[in-house]
């Protein structure tokens, strides 16, 4: 008892202690299958202050994109509401896959722009049959328009070729079945795009 007391001047003088009025709070729900709530953030802007709230199982069970809901601090009845973000996430010139990328994630204030940064880390980048799982964070203004969206470690696919098959359908090399087996594998397996690998079929 006399060590407590002989601390106390010294935990209170570096403290000062406030009340949380509980009449007043708010409470907002949203569905937890696809988890509202996991991140949390404030934000302040011309129209007022927000609560944003991650939910990056969003979409669950099918496809956990995630989003980010923005919920108003008044009127106090106000619902959240969600920004749909995750169908505007996108990297230009790279073969995306969003499926379960789990955007909201993460959530931190930009100090630069007062808007936001939110993150999906099982966002992928597919380089042929290759898939490099980089995560995606997106840049989110103040009035909650996507403005950008990064990938930290987007990768070069340095996979592509250009390729002419030549193929002798006469039977007098090899049966043709096994040999068009053998191309449909082949191509399958290959990264094509108008940038990317091209191929032609020759008979
Ligand atoms: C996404 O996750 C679900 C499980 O919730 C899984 O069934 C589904 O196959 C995944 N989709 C992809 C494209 O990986
Ligand atoms: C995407 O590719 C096109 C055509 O190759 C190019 O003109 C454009 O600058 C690229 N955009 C980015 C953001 O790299």
């Amino acid at each position: 008892m006399r060590a407590a007391l002989l601390l106390l001047p010294g935990i209170l003088g570096c403290c000062v202690a406030y009340n949380v009025g509980l009449p007043e709070a708010r409470v907002f729900s949203g569905p937890s299958d696809a988890q509202f709530g996991y991140a949390v953030q404030q934000l302040i802007n011309p129209k007022g202050n927000w609560l944003l709230v991650g939910s990056p199982w969003s979409g669950f069970p099918d496809n956990r994109m995630g989003d980010v809901y923005r919920c108003p601090l008044r009127p106090p009845a106000a619902e959240c509401e969600k920004l749909n973000l995750q169908a505007a996430v996108s990297i230009p010139n790279v073969t995306e896959i969003k499926s379960n990328m789990s955007l909201g994630l993460t959530l931190s204030r930009n100090a630069g722009t007062g808007g936001f940064l939110t993150c999906g880390p099982l966002w992928a980048q597919q380089c042929g049959s290759q898939y490099y799982t980089t995560g995606v964070c997106s840049d989110v203004s103040p009035d909650f328009r996507l403005l950008g969206s990064f990938s930290p470690a987007l990768q070069t696919c340095t996979s592509f070729i250009d390729v002419v098959v030549v193929c002798d359908e006469s039977n007098s090399i090899y049966p043709w079945v096994a040999v068009k087996n053998f191309l449909e594998k082949f191509v399958q397996g290959l990264d094509i795009g108008p940038s990317k690998t091209q191929h032609r079929p020759r008979r």
